[in-house]
Parts: C-alpha cells; structure tokens; sequence
C-alpha cells in the first residue's frame, strides 16, 4: 500500500491539541427507553476502540449519535474539539455502513462509479464524475487492491470485496477518523483478518483513528492491538 501524503495526514491528525472524540455523559432514548444511559470516552489521535454488544444494544444508536444522524444533548460529544450539535463539515469522519444496509444496495454500481460519483462533494456545475473523478477513483481502486473489480456490479462482489470497496470509498475524502459499524456481519475468517490487518495499514500509515462496533466478541478478541474495548451493556459502556 503507498503512503502518499502519510505525513501531511499524520500531522493533520495529531497536532490538534484537541481529542479526535469526547463522548461525555451521553444518554439517548428514542421514545421512553433509554438506550443508552450515560456513555464516557474519550479517544485521541491514531488510537482505535473497538464496543461490542448484543443485538439492540444500542450500538448502531451510538454510531448514528457520533455521525449527528441522530441529535445527541449539548456539550455530550465532541469531534476534533467542535460539538456535534454545531458541526457542519464532516469530510474529516468517513462512514462505513452495517454490511447488510450495503447488502441491499439494489442497482447495479459498480466499484468505480460508486468512487467516482461521491467525490460529488468536489464537483461544480454538472453533478457527473469526469475524467479526473474517474482518475481519482481508479488510484484509490488500486491502493485497496480493487482495481481487478472496478467495473464488477457491487451485488456480484464477495461480502469481503463489497466491504472492502466502501472502506476505499470512506477513506476518499481522506478522513482523520473512520467509524465502522459491524463491518465484518458475514465476511469469512480470512477476510475479518485481513479487514483488521487493513484498519492497522490506515492508521499507521494514514495516521486515522477508528471506531468500530460489532456484535461479534471474537473480533475485538482478535484485535490485539487496539487501544481501548468496550462491552456496551444496559445503555454504558463495560471495560472488557
Ligand atoms: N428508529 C428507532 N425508533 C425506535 N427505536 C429504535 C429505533 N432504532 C433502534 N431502536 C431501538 O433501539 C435499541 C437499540 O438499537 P440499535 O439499532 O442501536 O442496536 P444495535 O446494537 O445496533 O443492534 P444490532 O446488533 O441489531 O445492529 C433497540 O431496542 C431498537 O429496537
Ligand atoms: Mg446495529
């Protein structure tokens, strides 16, 4: 894997003095039930924390609180220093869906257009990718080892390959931090090894920090090197 602009990104990342997140005192409930009751963290630059937990734990909630999907209280979570309640420009956090939420991606992308196209964000007048999206998205292809399934259909990918392509696609924006939700629901041992291994590549050489959920306790069992695992559990988070 290259590494381009490793030092730009790394110095990006780490000489803000501030958290890459604080989750301070954080509760949530849809309707009555709380879900989450009061969750506390903190996460720092090129660190990684893994929470895992049982069905309707609530860590999708957590996830979707993170990303300001769904509204969290004043002064509860904070990004790179900023609340999440006034946060606008979210091009230094990628997002890397539940597997099957990509699962059910119906018409037939492929790889390369899915990159090019949400470079969409760089694009003016005319909403279509040009050559230089194409460009782009034929580079990032080719870092991830994805080049060979560029013009695949999406739906006819591994589950490995389709998780893969939407961590490429995360990580175009070149982000600071990357939140993963149950990324590896249905790939197969060998893949979860190489998705950690990959994770480890991008936050060495990229300088990102992660923050992963799964339901599977054997996967954070398997990351030998994280920073901090959780069991979230009755709305808090448990050491583990
Ligand atoms: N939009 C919603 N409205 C009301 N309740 C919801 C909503 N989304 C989730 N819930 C409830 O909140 C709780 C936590 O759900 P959440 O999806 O966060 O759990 P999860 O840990 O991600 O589960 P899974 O492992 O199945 O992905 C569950 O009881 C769920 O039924
Ligand atoms: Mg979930």
């Amino acid at each position: 894997m290259s590494s381009k602009n490793t030092k730009d990104h790394l110095n990006k990342g780490q000489n803000t003095k501030n958290p890459v997140i604080e989750v301070n005192h954080l509760a949530f409930a849809y309707v009555e039930d709380p879900v989450l009751t009061d969750i506390n963290f903190t996460l720092h630059g090129q660190e990684s924390l893994a929470i895992y937990g049982a069905n309707g734990s609530g860590k999708s909630t957590l996830m979707r609180l993170l990303l300001g999907e769904l509204s969290a209280a004043k002064d509860t979570i904070y990004i790179f220093g900023q609340d999440v309640t006034e946060k606008k420009d979210w091009h230094d956090v990628g997002y890397v869906p539940q597997m099957n939420v990509t699962r059910n991606v119906s018409f037939p992308v492929t790889p390369l257009e899915m990159l090019a196209s949400c470079q969409i964000r760089k694009m003016s007048f005319i909403k279509m990718p040009g050559k230089k999206h194409y460009e782009v998205a034929r580079k990032t292809l080719k870092r991830f080892s994805l080049l060979d399934y560029g013009k695949v259909p999406f739906t006819e990918l591994s589950g490995g390959l389709q998780q893969r392509t939407m961590i490429a696609r995360a990580m175009l924006a070149e982000p600071n931090l990357l939140i993963l939700d149950e990324p590896t629901a249905g790939v197969d041992e060998q893949n979860k090894k190489d998705f950690l291994q990959l994770l480890n590549t991008l936050k060495d050489e990229d300088g990102i920090s992660y923050i992963l959920v799964t339901h599977e306790k054997d996967l954070v069992e398997q990351m030998v090197n994280i920073d901090q695992a959780y069991e979230i559990r009755n709305g808090v988070l448990e050491n583990v």
